[in-house]
């Protein structure tokens, strides 16, 4: 949540500030902001709304300096206004702070800065007491005040600091949020993730918990907080700036959804050798390990979690283990039975949503195995992994996730596939068999894509119901539940998904005459029991929508709408499936009027509790 950029160097800070905090804007856009120091002064630039409004508010105005911190919000702690937008700046007005995540002890850090120091507080913000506590820890030396402040906060925060007496330096620290330092000649940034960066650096420092940074134009030094030297290895990131490009599409969204293809093809073959055998490159975990494991945990919040919902029933399936799964928030405070025999898995696009980061502490610290599935390379949850299985997806930059929840499903397979083989689980025959079939699915996607014109149709004439109820059995019955996330986060319907076969035991009450119901029946062995429960809501009066595989055309008579999947085994129904569900969301979502790639409320990255 919130997105951070700063930049100290010989060019016009302002212009690489706004630049970069639009590519963050994915992670909080109800209020943006910056502060430079020129002329021995800070001067300070924010509005409520999104970087636009911001740029609006500056016009002409010459910020010429070359050193400045901005921010984009996501607000946790007072309303999105502009006295809470970030920066914010201490009494005197000569220190600036950004910070992206919760000061869990700001409560009694305001009310000492009220009683102790006369402060009078201008915002509502948590962020607004590290102004204060700088400026007062503050002797002629950043550094020194930033440690001090430090030292004195509780939470997760990253936070980027400016003093008006030493132009041309950022000091930062980073706990429990993400921090990255881009390395340019005569030139330096901060940034919350890569993509601010891309335009001008591909070199890259990724910043550790409790380390400090501290840029100038000549230098990037980190320290850790005994105030020792770090030295870090550079990272050199492969992609370029047009990954997050739009590039004609009208929402990253939709390129998104189209992405898939490409997306699947190379989450599956950078993890094939030439003999179609999945390799581990990176990965440590060895036959005898899996051997050993007697209970896996899947553990990961929103559309991470629906994608542990059908790694449940693949691995069990192939690999004939227990799995549990659950959703990060609940996972960590309930005490779950974890011992060294126990494999954990976190699934996360970001690698940064802070209650998976804490079940994954949770689980390490009580001894389990932890195995990740991450998109973002050199992320939290990647790096306090023993082992991480990545997507590769590329940049996601829509908050509705699509490519990063079929290449989550792809490794899933592999993951089940791989377990079950070593195990002996399954014959060579049968993995082999599988693979073909998973390296078929990247073109069987292509084909689901083909049925947008019919989707948009569709969404014109359905887009006004108040109410949509999304059910499927087994496997059917995990995509539902992320079909229904899609259409309510980005369209604002109220949708609820349930296994099919619980409707009668309470759901159906809910149904009347032209309720909308999105019927999933693609598992061949519980189709007929499916038809049987849309015959339950038809006779209650919902208009149905189904998805059914290719060949079952039974289902149109008791459909008003049937859009068919290509026909392929069972157990990768999901990857399909839940295309003509991301079209459907986005199209309704579109004709309702709704900022589809930033849906309010919500933000890309979540690293607050
Ligand atoms: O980065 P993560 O995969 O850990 O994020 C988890 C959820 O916050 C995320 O999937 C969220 O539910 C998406 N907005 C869903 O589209």
């Amino acid at each position: 949540m919130c997105g951070i950029v700063g930049y100290v160097g010989h060019g016009n800070a302002k212009e690489i500030i706004i630049d970069g905090l639009k590519k963050l804007e994915y992670r909080g856009y109800d209020s943006a902001g910056i502060a430079v120091v020129q002329d021995g002064k800070i001067l300070l630039k924010k509005h409520v709304g999104g970087i636009a409004n911001l740029e609006n508010l500056i016009g002409d105005d010459p910020m010429t300096s070359s050193t400045g911190i901005g921010h984009t919000r996501w607000a946790t702690h007072g309303a999105p206004s502009d006295i809470n937008a970030h920066p914010h700046c201490n009494e005197a007005g000569n220190i600036s702070v950004v910070h992206n995540g919760i000061i869990e002890n700001y409560a009694e850090l305001r009310e000492m800065l009220e009683r102790d120091h006369n402060v009078k507080f201008k915002s509502e913000t948590d962020t607004e007491v590290i102004a204060h506590l700088v400026g007062i820890n503050y002797e002629g030396d950043l550094e020194d005040a930033v440690y001090k402040t430090v030292g004195q906060m509780r939470g997760a925060y990253a936070i980027s600091v400016i003093a008006a007496s030493e132009p041309g330096k950022i000091v930062a620290v980073r706990k429990d949020a993400p921090l990255v330092v881009g390395l340019g000649k005569d030139a330096h940034f901060i940034a919350s993730d890569i993509p601010a960066l891309l335009k001008y650096v591909k070199e890259i420092y990724f910043i550790e918990n409790n380390e400090f940074v501290v840029l100038t134009p000549e230098s990037a030094k980190i320290y850790d907080e005994d105030r020792n030297e770090i030295h870090r290895e550079v990272f050199h990131v492969t992609w370029d700036a047009d990954a997050a490009e739009k590039e004609g599409y009208d929402h990253f969204m939709l390129k998104e959804i189209y992405e898939q293809p490409k997306a699947l093809y190379e989450t599956l073959t950078r993890r094939l050798d030439e003999n179609g055998t999945i390799k581990l490159d990176g990965i440590k975990m060895t036959k005898e390990d899996i051997e050993g494991f007697t209970k896996i945990y899947i553990v990961a919040c929103g559309t991470a979690y629906h994608a542990g919902l059908v790694g449940k029933y693949i691995i069990e399936k192939l690999a004939k283990v227990p799995v549990e799964i659950d959703v990060a928030s609940e996972f960590r405070y309930r005490d779950p039975f974890i011992d060294d025999k126990t494999l954990f898995i976190a699934i996360s696009q970001s690698g940064e949503t802070l209650d998976t980061l804490a079940a994954l502490r949770e689980a390490k610290r009580k001894g389990a195995r932890v195995l990740s599935v991450v998109n973002v390379v050199g992320s939290s949850v990647a790096r306090e992994s023993d082992d991480v299985f990545y997507t590769w997806a590329g940049p996601e930059i829509a908050v509705a996730s699509t490519k990063a929840y079929t290449t989550q499903l792809m490794c899933m397979y592999l993951i089940g596939l791989h377990m079950g083989y070593e195990k002996g689980t399954i014959t060579r025959d049968y993995y082999d068999k599988f693979i073909a079939d998973l390296a078929e699915i990247p073109d069987l996607l292509k084909m689901c894509l083909g049925n947008k014109g019919y989707i948009e149709g569709l969404s014109k004439m359905l887009y006004n119901k108040e109410q949509v109820f999304f059910i499927g059995r087994g496997l059917d019955s995990a995509v539902s539940y992320e079909g229904s996330l899609k259409l309510k986060e980005i369209s604002y319907i109220n949708s609820f998904a349930i296994a099919a076969g619980e409707l009668k035991h309470g759901t159906i009450a809910l149904m009347e005459p032209g309720t909308l119901v999105l019927s999933l029946a693609t598992q061949d062995f519980l189709y007929e029991k499916m038809l049987s429960n849309i015959e339950e809501v038809k006779a209650r009066g919902a208009h149905v929508f189904s998805i059914a595989k290719e060949g079952n055309t039974s289902i149109e008579s008791k459909s008003n709408e049937v859009i068919y999947i290509p026909a392929c085994r069972d157990e990768l129904t999901p990857l399909l499936s839940v295309v003509p569900l991301q079209m459907f969301a986005y199209y309704v979502a579109k004709e309702r009027g709704c900022n589809i790639d930033k849906p309010k409320n919500l933000a890309k990255s979540v690293t607050v509790e």
